[in-house]
């Protein structure tokens, strides 16, 4: 059977909590891989730690979000780190979209909706109109059209994404504990993986508490 796939946010600065994560989410059940974004790759040692992981699916969520030079420019500059997918805001723009994709070579350029914990009220108060799903489709199209390899989007819109993006689909606002933090478009990981997504990621409902009873819970969930 093919195994689900599972990104663990690392959202830290601890370069121990970082070991404790990859080693206590191994599992036999699982494809895991391992998402470092801002708070990580900002951090003193996180960008050389990164690049010395070794046989692992690492996603730098990086979510540049600039003109068509800067972010060609910051793909280029964060090669070296050999990442398997990389995060670029789909509201760059299709030019600063076809800049990246015109230099990611390998790396797998994802293009990130409208983030998971913003809702219509938070839309209407930076001045957006239309509604969450209206958008999302319209960026998937643009993803599209500027060949992108992945979308991030709330696991609530892929049905919506599939109709017109058919790579790979990856969900942030993962929860199976009754915890919703900041997140607003939330779905359980059973919901997401039947809606069609590719990868979930889930970084608090893992990484907080007990990270090897946490995947026992998302592997039970799932098995339920
Ligand atoms: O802890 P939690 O499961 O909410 O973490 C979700 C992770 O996914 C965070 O690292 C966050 O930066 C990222 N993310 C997101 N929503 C997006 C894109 C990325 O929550 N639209």
């Amino acid at each position: 059977m093919k195994k689900n796939k599972l990104f663990v946010a690392c959202d830290t600065t601890s370069i121990k909590k970082i070991k404790k994560i990859i080693t206590e989410t191994q599992s036999s059940n699982l494809k895991v891989g391992y998402k470092f974004g801002l708070e990580f790759l900002n951090s003193k040692n996180g960008r050389t730690f990164v690049s010395k992981v070794k046989n692992k699916t690492i996603f730098a969520d990086l979510k540049l979000h600039d003109i068509p030079n800067t972010c060609a420019s910051a793909i280029k500059a964060i090669k070296d780190l050999k990442v398997d997918y990389l995060t670029i805001h789909i509201s760059s723009g299709l030019d600063a979209l076809k800049a990246a994709k015109k230099v990611s070579g390998k790396i797998k350029l994802i293009g990130v909706t409208i983030l998971t914990s913003l809702d219509n009220k938070a839309l209407k108060e930076i001045g957006f109109n239309k509604d969450v799903k209206k958008i999302v489709h319209h960026q998937a199209k643009l993803a599209s059209k500027a060949k992108l390899d992945a979308i991030v989007c709330s696991a609530q819109e892929v049905k919506i994404v599939k109709k017109v993006f058919k790579k790979e689909i990856i969900t942030p606002g993962i929860r199976f504990s009754s915890i919703t933090n900041d997140q607003k478009r939330t779905l359980t990981p059973k919901q997401a993986y039947r809606n069609g997504a590719t990868w979930l990621v889930v970084g608090r409902d893992i990484t907080k508490g007990n990270i090897k009873k946490n995947i026992k819970k998302l592997i039970d969930h799932l098995n339920q």
